[in-house]
């Protein structure tokens, strides 16, 4: 009996469309693989003309293999025999005595893709949805259905290397481009092109002789060489070790067994454990921006600044109708200038672009606010300019406009207080760089209503960035859990530590980019503020350094000169190496005090559970992923050794290494937003 694919016969060809069972999106289980191995067995004894594989999804064409599926294996030979089986399925499809058309509409991803590889044609959906591409990589594995076998003499090696190395997707003229798919039409003409390339006889595509070059016996080796530089800037071997195995098996031309057994070590290390982790958390807080429908249309944002000007542009890239305030034109027309440069980079078709700057608007006197259905206000962090604006605010916008506050920590029931209605005013804290950080934290105000939430996460959804819900509380999440390790790594500096050898120490632990560079990038201005907000209520010392370089105007990149020099166009000089203090344990200092941050995080509640630190430090800060955020790590160090570490650290350092009493309460490492048992 068929639960997920259904056969039809149309003419003389077979269709056979997936439409998997309970699912969404079309994704490849163990069930999936058995059925349409089943399928292709009756097809291969049939006098046909082709068969035609397509989706019954509008989702897509295939997502990929099942990740909920493969996180419940936990033997490398199991996961093998996964591989294996999803090698046999596409080898009897390739095998089929009759050419076979794969018929693609959005997403055709990993598994999915390899599948549509052992077909004789492609067929893409000319759309800007469809997306085709090998995104293993980003799960700590590599293809494992034959795709490294399959790729290289389809589209070149090189282009193949690159797809598998960086695992980015490809729009279906991209695809098309490159030979990956051999046509590209409307969705009108799909069937009807896939059944004439049935009929054509064309032979299978092959990529041109010239990108063969590289898998030249004598030049495989060279090209390896090449690119690992590219790579290992991307992914230490120790932490990331996919990517190497993609070249290993490129450069030994492996065979499906190598393939298939590389990928059962992969899948069930660490790295591919704590990747999927990560993945998962993202899934979950994507699900929580779709909760619900959002009713935003447009969004007024006040304050041009660096926070403001880059939440405006993103929300008019996303489709929404945007007016910027500010207090000078000058500030405005420097944003607008941005605008357009960031729209041109990623949108490129002019008519596309003219579209984007016309959903944005720069508005020196705030007409927007009367049309407004979200006001976020991006000011100066000090809390009476920011009242102030918030009572001019109120009186000019409709009553069911959503007001929100980017505060970096100030608590919302002070911004609230100047408010005749505070339950509508939330904190959407995103963070820097805007294009590029997905985490926004929703910060919920004593007063703040469940409406007004439900609103704040449905908006963050809608313009693909993902929704944390934090607590207000000075620094939220991210920033509290932050600010510790920052200031240690100041203090490092005040005791004489190279700059280079703390920032290493950071990123080879598998931070991506150390401290000291961390807070130059983020304005060495706005850290002292953050410190200083929280240096009360956290009772942490603000480092004398960070005060003297601020005084003498030394704000970081931004300034060209902070802790390191900058050039014009804000590339860090490389200092000489300073004295080089090597009996202090730059690591753990570092590390502990943001785990130890993390923990009392937790046990105040900031957030729900251990998930949610993990998604927030991650997502929010790049935090190390193939360690699956701190939490996760905590729980592979275990908590026993960690409360020793700061013990003797405590003794040796002082208080600021006081274990915090989470550390006692192991219940407090529960998880809440992936599904229990998983990963
Ligand atoms: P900024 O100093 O770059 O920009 C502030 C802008 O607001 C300036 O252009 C100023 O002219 C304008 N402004 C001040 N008062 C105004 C008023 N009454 N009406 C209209 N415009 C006014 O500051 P930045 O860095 O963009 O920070 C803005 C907010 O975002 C702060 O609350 C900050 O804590 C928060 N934030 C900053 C982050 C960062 O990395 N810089 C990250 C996340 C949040």
């Amino acid at each position: 009996m068929s639960r997920h694919w259904h056969l039809e016969y149309s003419g003389n060809h077979a269709v056979l469309t997936l439409d998997v069972e309970g699912q969404s999106a079309n994704v490849l289980s163990q069930d999936v693989l058995n059925e349409f191995d089943k399928h292709l067995e009756e097809l291969e004894s049939k006098m046909l003309a082709g068969a035609i594989i397509r989706s019954g999804k509008t989702s897509g064409f295939i997502a990929g293999a099942d990740v909920r599926e493969f996180v419940t294996i936990t033997d490398p030979a199991r996961a093998t025999e996964f591989a294996q089986l999803g090698q046999q399925v596409c080898a009897r499809l390739e095998g089929l005595p009759f050419p076979s058309v794969a018929v693609i509409h959005g997403f055709c991803l990993g598994g999915g893709l390899e599948l549509a590889l052992a077909c004789t044609y492609r067929i893409a959906r000319d759309d800007p949805g469809t997306r085709l591409g090998l995104p293993e990589v980003r799960l700590g594995i590599h293809p494992g259905f034959a795709g490294t076998v399959r790729l290289p003499p389809l589209v070149g090696d090189l282009s193949a290397l690159d797809m598998m190395l960086t695992g980015r997707t490809l729009s279906a003229r991209e695809a098309r481009r490159l030979g990956l798919v051999d046509e590209i039409v409307p969705e009108r003409h799909l069937l009807h092109a896939a059944e004439t390339f049935l009929k054509s006889g064309t032979p299978r595509r092959k990529a041109p002789w010239y990108r063969r070059l590289p898998a030249w016996k004598p030049l495989r080796q060279g090209v390896v060489k090449l690119m690992s530089p590219r790579v290992r800037r991307k992914a230490h071997p120790d932490h990331y070790p996919a990517p190497w195995r993609i070249l290993d098996l490129w450069r030994d031309r492996a065979t499906e067994d190598r393939e298939a057994e590389s990928l059962g070590e992969l899948l069930v290390s660490r790295t591919s454990r704590n990747l999927v982790h990560v993945f998962l958390l993202g899934e979950a807080l994507k699900r929580q921006g779709k909760a619900q429908a959002h009713d935003i249309e447009h969004v007024h944002v006040v304050g041009a600044g660096v926070m403001g000007a880059d939440i405006a542009i993103w929300a008019a890239h996303k489709g929404f109708r945007v007016s910027l305030q500010d207090r000078a034109p000058e500030i405005l027309a420097r944003a607008v200038k941005k605008a357009h440069g960031f729209f041109k980079s990623k949108l490129k078709d002019p008519r596309v672009v003219q579209e984007a700057m016309d959903r944005f608007m720069p508005d020196l006197e705030g007409h927007g606010l009367r049309r407004a259905d979200l006001v976020i206000e991006a000011i100066v962090e000090k809390v009476g300019p920011k009242q102030e604006l918030f009572r001019m605010i109120e009186q000019k916008v409709r009553p069911q406009a959503l007001l929100a506050t980017n505060t970096s920590g100030i608590p919302l029931e002070e911004i609230g207080e100047a408010l005749q209605d505070p339950s509508r005013l939330v904190g959407l804290h995103f963070f820097n760089p805007v294009a590029k950080m997905q985490l926004v934290e929703i910060v919920r105000g004593a007063r703040t209503s469940e409406a007004a939430l439900g609103r704040a996460r449905a908006f963050t959804g809608a313009i693909e960035r993902l929704p944390l819900d934090v607590k207000s509380s000075p620094g939220f999440l991210v920033n509290r859990i932050l600010m510790p390790y920052l200031l240690e790594a100041v203090k490092l500096v005040e005791e004489g530590v190279s700059l280079i050898t703390i920032d290493q120490a950071a990123t080879e632990f598998g931070m991506p980019m150390g401290p000291v560079e961390l807070a130059d990038t983020v304005g060495l201005d706005i850290c002292l503020s953050v410190a200083e907000e929280l240096s009360g209520p956290l009772h942490i010392d603000v480092p004398a350094k960070l005060r003297e370089l601020v005084g003498q105007d030394h704000l970081g990149r931004k300034s060209g000169r902070g802790f390191y020099r900058y050039d014009a166009r804000g590339r860090r000089q490389t200092p000489a190496p300073e004295k080089i203090a090597v009996d202090v344990p730059v690591t753990e200092r570092l590390v502990l005090r943001l785990l130890n941050e993390a923990m009392a995080c937790l046990r105040e509640g900031v957030v729900t559970d251990a998930d949610a630190v993990d998604a927030g430090m991650v997502y929010g800060t790049g935090f190390a992923p193939f360690l699956g955020g701190p939490m996760s790590y905590i729980e592979s160090l275990g908590v026993t050794g960690i409360s020793h570490s700061l013990h003797r650290l405590l003794q040796e350092y002082g208080p600021r290494f006081n274990p915090d009493s989470g550390w006692s309460r192991p219940e407090l490492l529960k998880r809440g937003l992936r599904p229990s048992g998983q990963a």
